[in-house]
């Protein structure tokens, strides 16, 4: 069964609680985008942000940080109560498997992210310290961008190397997924996806996230 985790990258912050409240009811995980300005040329949220949503959800969050020395900050989010998922990019940490097992460690499931020019290939030797991998869909750094085709092929073959090396890593996509692409995506193995303009800007997010499911 198919994971919905809407990224309040696209929530309305002066109304926070309304879109706590979608994805309380309606969704899976609540997504957050933690960027440092330095990993992407965008700053999102942090620590007050993430800390205040865990307060009031119900449904788990999934921290995905793009930052730049992800084992600086990486601890400090799985230590948030009802932080359930936290991955980095591998972009940013060319050497993951030391901060993958700590995140193990601190009981919440490690991630390890990519951007769609890098091969996916480049995940395989890390999949065992892996408990879920994010495959960006649109160059990480900004919501709202069109999702990239060439990620159905990009899911189908890391699924293929999780299945045969009999794994249990679960593959989230995470840009410009909307009920348009959800049936493919789904259809090509992901097990978590990511949206956030589809969802929030939509104006009937219950309707988007059921209509992905
Ligand atoms: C982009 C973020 C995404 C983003 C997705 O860097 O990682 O989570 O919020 O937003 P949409 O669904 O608008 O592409
Ligand atoms: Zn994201």
């Amino acid at each position: 069964m198919v994971k919905i985790a809407p990224s309040l990258l696209a929530a309305d912050y002066l109304h926070l609680s309304d879109d706590l409240e979608i994805v309380n009811t309606y969704a899976d995980l609540f997504h957050m985008d933690v960027m440092d300005g330095v990993f992407v040329p965008n700053i999102s949220i942090g620590f007050p942000i993430v800390e205040a949503v865990a307060g009031a959800a119900v449904k788990p969050l999934d921290v995905h940080l793009m930052i730049v020395n992800p084992q600086n900050y990486a601890l400090r989010f799985a230590a948030i109560k009802g932080v359930v998922m936290v991955s980095f990019h591998l972009e940013a940490c060319p050497d993951p498997v030391e901060l993958l097992e700590k995140l193990r460690q601190a009981n919440v499931k490690a991630g390890l992210a990519i951007n769609p020019d890098r091969n996916v290939e480049e995940l395989f030797p890390y999949l065992e310290h892996c408990d879920f991998v994010l495959l960006m869909s649109v160059f990480a750094g900004f919501g709202g961008q069109k999702f990239i085709e060439g990620t159905y092929d990009r899911i189908r073959t890391l699924k293929k190397e999780i299945s045969k090396r009999c794994l249990n890593v679960e593959i989230e996509v995470d840009g410009g997924v909307s009920p348009m692409n959800s049936k493919e995506l789904t259809d090509s193995g992901a097990d978590i996806l990511v949206a956030g303009t589809s969802v929030f800007k939509s104006g009937h997010p219950a309707e988007v996230i059921a209509s992905m499911r």
